[in-house]
């Protein structure tokens, strides 16, 4: 047996994927800054298949069994064949394993999808010899990621990265997510992310109920152009450098994700208490020391606090000092930029 193993880390939004149509493609574009220290490795064993009655895929999930996600993965490759036809004849003994606990509230499926979808391009080319049908393996494994989980498209590339459509850059796609690196000024590259966890508790909404809570929103179409709107100012804004205008756009998807979920029908609160706990005294903070940190939310109840490494020092005694008494169990997870 042929054995490949591969590892991805998670990312977090900065201007926020939220509505999507067709085959997982995106209402909007977006921005990420993929992490460090979130990782998922993902061991792939192959072999031909011996009878075409065989079970193609066997998955063992933090070192057991799990039929569930065992059955989402098989519907996933008979998916992806139509991309990676090498697929149609192999037999797949995956393992995937996170750093982090899975209990711990952090999505793990950015970086689940996009570790697997790195295993299989690597798969097609030792088998084939070649990437067929994309620019390079890293664009191929984007988009296979994508058809996995929409942000995970992003965490193919370390840095900050954009997926979907936009005029703002040239080369960006629907389809997969494209490195903006290039274009982000230095100041930008060494920001950290302090994930402080609010709630251990798995999600409240699952992605796709999520994304279709888009679908006759009445501010969708309003929410759309802001998003497209945000990623135009935060292009020039990684570019020049601008830290503080950093924080209002972050902040302000943050809040308007989470106002999306509060106006749509169902509705979700998925902030807690502790969540706004968090989000004033980083706002009070700010005002006082003039450091430009700011906090972003995913769809759940936990805060990341973005900030600059220079400031590492004074904003982790001050977590320690002030916040952890709102994280569970005193949980937060000290992250930094992947570049
Ligand atoms: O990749 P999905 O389908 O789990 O959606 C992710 C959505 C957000 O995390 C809320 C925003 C984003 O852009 O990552």
């Amino acid at each position: 047996m042929n054995t490949i193993i591969k590892s991805s880390s998670s990312n977090i939004a900065l201007v926020k994927y939220w509505g999507k149509h067709g085959t997982q493609l995106p209402m909007n574009p977006s921005i990420s800054m993929t992490l460090k220290n979130a990782i998922t490795t993902t061991s792939i064993r192959w072999k031909e298949l011996e009878k075409s009655n065989e079970q193609k895929v066997s998955l063992l999930f933090e070192g057991k069994n799990n039929h569930d996600f065992e059955k989402r993965l098989a519907l996933f490759i008979d998916h992806i064949t139509e991309y990676i036809p090498v697929l149609k004849n192999l037999k797949l003994d995956v393992e995937s394993s996170n750093s982090f606990p899975h209990s711990s509230g952090i999505a793990s499926s950015a970086s689940a999808m996009s570790a697997f979808a790195l295993s299989l391009i690597e798969l097609e080319k030792q088998e084939t010899g070649k990437i067929s049908g994309f620019k390079d393996e890293l664009q191929k494994a984007s988009f296979i990621a994508r058809l996995g989980s929409g942000s995970a498209a992003r965490s193919i590339y370390n840095g900050y990265s954009v997926w979907g459509k936009t005029d703002a850059y040239k080369g960006s796609s629907d389809e997969y997510a494209l490195a903006i690196n290039s274009e982000v000024h230095e100041v930008f590259k060494n920001y950290h992310d302090a994930i402080l966890i609010v709630s251990s508790q798995a999600k409240k909404v699952g992605s796709s109920l999520g994304h279709s809570l888009m679908n006759n929103h009445p501010f969708a179409a309003e929410r759309f152009k802001q998003a497209e709107n945000n990623i135009v100012q935060l292009k020039d804004i990684l570019k020049n450098g601008e830290q503080h205008d950093y924080t209002k756009v972050v902040e302000s998807e943050a809040l308007s994700l989470h106002a999306m979920m509060m106006t749509s029908n169902p509705s979700f609160i998925l902030m807690e208490p502790n969540t706004l706990n968090i989000i004033s005294k980083v706002q009070v903070f700010r005002e006082e020391t003039g450091i430009p940190l700011c906090f972003t939310l995913d769809a759940g109840a936990n805060v990341h606090i973005l900030y600059p490494e220079d400031n590492k020092e004074s904003i982790v005694k001050w977590i320690k000092s002030e916040l952890v008494i709102y994280c569970s169990d005193g949980k937060w997870i000290d992250d930094e930029i992947k570049i």
